[in-house]
């Protein structure tokens, strides 16, 4: 927990009057707007907020940011959390299932942020990829996956049978192993009809991430 507020601290300076966010999803985003709203309240300040998941909605609610959406606003910065950040700052994101939203946000707005605890961090890409899959295309998508990864239906807590993404989509959590290309990877899985997005997260697309640690938090740059 400390390492999500130290890096959500040292974000919340970067945040000024009148911005507009392009906000993530996840546990990491959460303590940060639980913080950006202890400040909107001190400060009477006017912040834009674009959620990336219902649950990004309602924290953005709570927290008194005012709500609006990409017709109106160009986000001047999107701060999301990350599931793996690599040593090139790669990501993989999507363990909310909110990926699809939160690629969007990242690739319209001005600065992406990245906040993770220290655990996040490593060499190479590991975890399963997750993928968010159009309901119709299921059975052609698992099929073509499977020649190149494990593929695996995520199943919902609470609620039986696949969970429903915000989009009304299915989850794949795709095990590739250790990825050594994650361009590759990711430009593959783009390829594939009825994919509708994949949480890779190339470095590319990322200007900082930010580390918590126990005590204290240090940007990483490109
Ligand atoms: C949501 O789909 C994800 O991309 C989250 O940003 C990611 O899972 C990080 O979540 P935590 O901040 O809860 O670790």
């Amino acid at each position: 927990m400390n390492g999500k507020y130290n890096a959500s601290k040292l974000a919340l300076g970067l945040i000024k009057d009148g911005m507009t966010i392009g906000i993530g999803s996840g546990s990491t985003v959460e303590v940060f707007l639980n913080l950006l709203g202890e400040r909107i309240k001190r400060e009477g300040l006017r912040i834009y907020g674009i959620p990336s998941s219902y649950q990004s909605m309602l924290a953005g609610l709570k927290n008194g940011i005012i709500l609006t959406d990409l017709v109106e606003r160009e986000p001047d910065i999107c701060i999301d959390g990350a599931d793996q950040v690599d040593s090139r700052l790669n990501c993989i994101k999507g363990g909310g299932a909110a990926l699809t939203r939160e690629k969007i946000l990242a690739i319209a707005s001005k600065k992406v942020l990245i906040l993770v605890d220290k655990s996040k961090l490593v060499e190479k890409l590991s975890m399963p990829v997750p993928v968010e899959v159009l309901p119709f295309a299921y059975g052609y998508v698992v099929k073509k996956l499977s020649s190149i990864c494990k593929p695996k239906l995520r199943e919902g807590k609470g609620k039986v049978g696949p969970i429903i993404t915000d989009n009304g989509n299915f989850i794949l959590d795709c095990d590739f192993g250790v990825i050594e290309n994650p361009e590759a990877v990711e430009k593959e899985l783009r390829s594939i009809a009825g994919v509708v997005e994949n949480g890779i997260f190339l470095s590319e697309l990322i200007d900082a991430v930010i580390v918590g640690g126990d005590y204290s938090a240090e940007i990483i740059k490109k």
